[in-house]
């Protein structure tokens, strides 16, 4: 019994030490500088790429077949991107009017695009021969873009990693896990990822972003302690102390476990909060339906949802990273390569209403079908037109406010009027205006309203 006691005392005293464990300190204002870039920039590329890029069906191939390592091989053994030119993926991020890039350094597969001294599962033991990471991380800095790393916590190759429910050899009972994890040790899995994260924090110079994926607490599943999620961020802060983290290790009450949070696939219905406070978030979404190249996928979003997407974040004080799936010869598929197109043209010419640009404060309020964003610097609101309206536009609230109203594409006047006709007039409230706006559609996918704010 008193053993009992002490125990559970003593399990008690480790986990509240634990959970208030810092990794290190810093004030709001402090974090709010160092994140600055990021929450200015607001629009990323996420890249996943690795061996199962060849099977072109899903980075979750492995579990989702259950394929054996003897079976996945092929992908490793046939792996030689020839036409990997990262300076083109550069480019059409950047002219798609993306400031950062995030690629999969490791991904579940345990593929490594880096050299490393703790594998030979790697991209330098390919037919390719090269560390991709370099060649990639060179490219994309000399377009201007700030660059980041994924690397997964999960790892479906090492063999000392415990074998869990997301894994490919996942059991139905509690005793196949016991047979199946006989003779594995997460403790030697532990310092493998720790060795790994400390290689791509050391030797490709200053990385902006770390996107470490992910934790599955509870039963057969992994948590903080599995990856040794603490002294990780320690070592990854002391490393690079500048650097931007995501939220997926499992230490979201411990200070400075994280910077953003990363809603998947999901758009947040309201800026999303942690204790009450509204924190910095980034949704990752997919052009079609899977992050890795999926050659029979056909879920593409257009051209429209994919802008409002964007928009739709920003509204909301949020970034978007927008995923391409490169294939096993190192190409950029001509879908996602035309939807990027058609994203930079739009962002030619209305990117000022997503850089610098947040959530529009509250007084302001979005006329039907359209959605705000607000510059506070320049204390300019824009106004997107979801839905184009026929001329008569109702601003509400905004009597007395507006000092200028043009179109942003083409910055064009948009004259503040009387509304047109009878019907129009009723309408009109005490403290509105109406925009009059022409009758036909300007030639842009969404039309943007900027309005200069006195
Ligand atoms: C999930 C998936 C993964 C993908 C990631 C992107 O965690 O496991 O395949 O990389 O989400 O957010």
């Amino acid at each position: 019994m008193k053993k009992i006691l002490l125990i559970t005392l003593l399990t008690l005293f480790s986990f509240t030490s634990f959970s208030q464990e810092k990794i290190w300190e810093e004030t709001a204002e402090e974090k709010k500088e160092r994140l600055a870039w990021w929450t200015n920039d607001r629009f990323g590329m996420f890249i996943h790429w690795g061996t199962y890029s060849l099977a072109g069906r899903h980075e979750w191939v492995k579990k989702n077949e259950r394929i054996p390592d003897e079976k996945y091989q092929k992908y490793f053994d046939n792996f030689n991107p020839d036409l990997f030119n990262p300076t083109e993926w550069a480019k059409m991020a950047k002219a798609a009017g993306m400031k950062y890039a995030v690629i999969t350094a490791k991904h579940h597969e345990g593929f490594t695009l880096f050299d490393s001294n703790f594998t030979d599962y790697k991209a330098t033991n390919t037919a390719y021969g090269k560390d991709l990471l370099k060649e990639w991380v060179e490219a994309f800095r000399a377009e201007d873009l700030k660059i980041g790393f994924y690397y997964s916590l999960i790892d479906w190759h090492h063999p000392e990693y415990t074998i869990d429910r997301v894994h490919p050899q996942s059991a139905s009972t509690d005793e196949a896990y016991k047979h199946l994890n006989r003779g594995r040790d997460m403790g030697i899995y532990r310092k493998y990822l720790k060795d790994q994260v400390r290689e791509i924090m050391t030797n490709y110079g200053k990385v902006d972003i770390l996107w470490l994926d992910y934790s599955f607490p509870g039963k057969h599943g992994k948590d903080r302690n599995d990856w040794g999620s603490v002294e990780l961020l320690k070592m990854v802060r002391e490393l690079q102390p500048g650097i931007i983290i995501n939220d997926r290790a499992d230490l979201k009450d411990v200070p400075g476990g994280w910077d953003f949070t990363t809603p998947e696939q999901f758009k947040v219905s309201e800026w999303p909060t942690y204790d009450g406070i509204k924190i910095p978030w980034e949704t990752c979404q997919t052009f079609s339906g899977s992050w890795g190249y999926y050659r029979d996928e056909m879920t593409w979003k257009n051209n429209k949802q994919l802008l409002v997407l964007l928009i739709e974040s920003v509204s909301k004080g949020g970034n978007l990273l927008l995923n391409v799936g490169p294939t096993g010869r190192g190409t950029i598929d001509h879908r996602a390569e035309k939807a990027l197109k058609e994203m930079g043209q739009w962002m030619k010419f209305n990117s000022r209403s997503i850089y610098g640009a947040t959530q529009a404060p509250e007084e302001f309020v979005a006329p039907d079908h359209s959605l705000l964003t607000y510059n506070p610097e320049t204390n300019r609101l824009y106004v997107h037109l979801l839905d184009y309206p026929l001329q008569n536009f109702t601003l509400r609230g905004l009597k007395g406010k507006v000092k200028y109203a043009q179109f942003l594409h083409d910055a064009s006047e948009i004259l503040i009027t009387e509304p047109h006709g009878y019907w129009g007039k009723e309408k009109l409230g005490e403290g509105d205006i109406n925009l009059s706006l022409p009758v036909v559609k300007p030639n842009v996918e969404i039309p943007v309203i900027e309005l200069i704010l006195k």
